[in-house]
């Protein structure tokens, strides 16, 4: 019916639209921060509710006529608190980025030093990069991991929090697969007198889902996206102890950003409702499962992974086995129909353009429905694509065995 009248009005757009669903349908998606989002979220994603202003909180909006969003927000916030036992949350902010800079704003002053994991050894942008908001108004100082082990030595963040002294410390990544230790973050946060900052936004879905350990109740102050692991909209949330929920507020609004898009809040209730479901635990166990498959099957066939393995949804593989680089592999997978992001390896001897490794992930995939059996299958995929880069015969010959294995595994549309 909606897509009716979208194709009515702009055929244009409905065509596009169409075209990414079956590209979306037809092909694996191993991006480690993208999933399928249910038809529940994208409905109230497409409500009505995009219409409304509500700059403020409930009960206390700037505008008229926001009762009923009130209760969106607030059952959003109910959800939210209940999934990660979170003593205050804000589901205001738009996206990761954006609700990291609440989180700095809340706690720091321009200038002010903060100790952050590296974005070459799995860190994220806005942890500090110079080319980010993060690294160009704040004084950032990074931790990197054991070029041995390719884990956090937490020896060695102890020994930079205690020679540097910031007044924030950041555990949480983009592309590093092991569990983090929030009670050793905490202790050493502790001994220097930092704040504790975890970004969750790749693994709150596993958190959620009672996966991997928590930090909502260790650490000052968490901030997550809601459209990786957790399956919801694109849009973020923030938690933190009831003592700094006025500042979080004050910095989200009216300090980063105004109106709150009140159709993307009733999507993240939906997800965070799904999350609260107790088939949730098994999507998250599934998806480490799955993860753990892949980066054996991979080992099987001699690929190096970055520690080792994985503990949670993703894994970082380092082609130099193959000597090709991340950006050729990416390309090489996209012609058989597989995505995924090309990725650094610590200390990369090659350029970030195109580094030395690929980051898989199988949250979309195990969404899908797919298992162990199907991630040896990937991974065969992969090798054969991997090899046969200059090949267009074997590269159409894996395309269409791709789309096989996902017609057996379709999307809830
Ligand atoms: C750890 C981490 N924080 C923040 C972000 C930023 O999220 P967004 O892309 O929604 O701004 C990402 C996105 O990849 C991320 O991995």
């Amino acid at each position: 019916m909606q897509e009716m009248s979208l194709i009515k009005q702009d055929p244009i757009i409905a065509d596009i639209i169409a075209r990414e669903t079956e590209r979306q349908s037809n092909e694996i998606e191993l991006i480690a921060s993208e999933n399928y989002t249910s038809l529940a979220v994208r409905i109230a994603l497409g409500s009505i509710l995009t219409n409304k202003y509500s700059e403020g909180y409930p009960a206390k909006r700037y505008y008229g006529g926001n009762t009923i969003i009130d209760e969106v927000e607030l059952l959003a916030i109910e959800r939210a608190k209940e999934l990660f036992s979170a003593e205050h949350v804000n589901v205001q902010a738009l996206s990761g980025s954006p609700a990291n800079a609440a989180v700095y704003m809340a706690f720091l002053e321009p200038g002010d030093k903060v100790l952050g994991l590296r974005l070459d050894h799995g860190g994220h942008l806005s942890h500090g990069h110079s080319v980010n908001f993060s690294g160009r108004l704040y004084n950032f100082v990074q931790y990197g991991v054991d070029p041995e082990t390719g884990m956090i030595d937490m020896a060695e963040v102890r020994r930079v929090a205690l020679e540097e002294k910031p007044k924030m410390i950041v555990a949480g990544f983009s592309a590093y697969s092991r569990e983090i230790d929030w009670d050793g973050f905490k202790a050493i946060a502790d001994e220097i007198g930092a704040f504790t900052f975890a970004d969750i936004a790749h693994i709150a879905g596993l958190i959620a889902g009672k996966q991997i350990a928590n930090p909502v109740p260790i650490f000052d102050v968490v901030s997550t996206t809601t459209h990786k692991t957790l399956r919801g909209p694109r849009g973020a949330i923030i938690m933190c102890k009831e003592k700094y929920a006025k500042q979080v507020n004050r910095a989200v609004f009216p300090g980063m950003q105004g109106g709150p898009h009140d159709n993307v809040t009733a999507a993240k209730a939906v997800a965070f409702g799904e999350a609260l479901k107790p088939e949730f635990q098994e999507y998250s166990r599934q998806i480490i499962s799955n993860a753990k498959a892949l980066a054996q099957s991979l080992i099987n066939k001699g690929y190096g992974i970055v520690s080792g393995g994985t503990d949670n949804h993703l894994l970082v593989v380092d082609l130099s086995v193959l000597n090709i680089g991340g950006k050729e592999a990416e390309q090489a997978l996209e012609a058989v129909g597989i995505s995924v992001s090309r990725s650094t390896i610590p200390n990369d001897p090659k350029p970030p353009l195109n580094p030395s490794g690929v980051r898989l992930g199988t949250p979309a995939v195990t969404t899908r429905g797919m298992k162990e059996i199907e991630m040896e299958k990937i991974a065969s995929f992969i090798d054969r694509a991997l090899k046969g880069k200059d090949d267009v015969r074997v590269l159409t010959e894996i395309k269409a065995e791709v789309k096989s294995l996902c017609q057996e595994f379709p999307l809830s549309l």
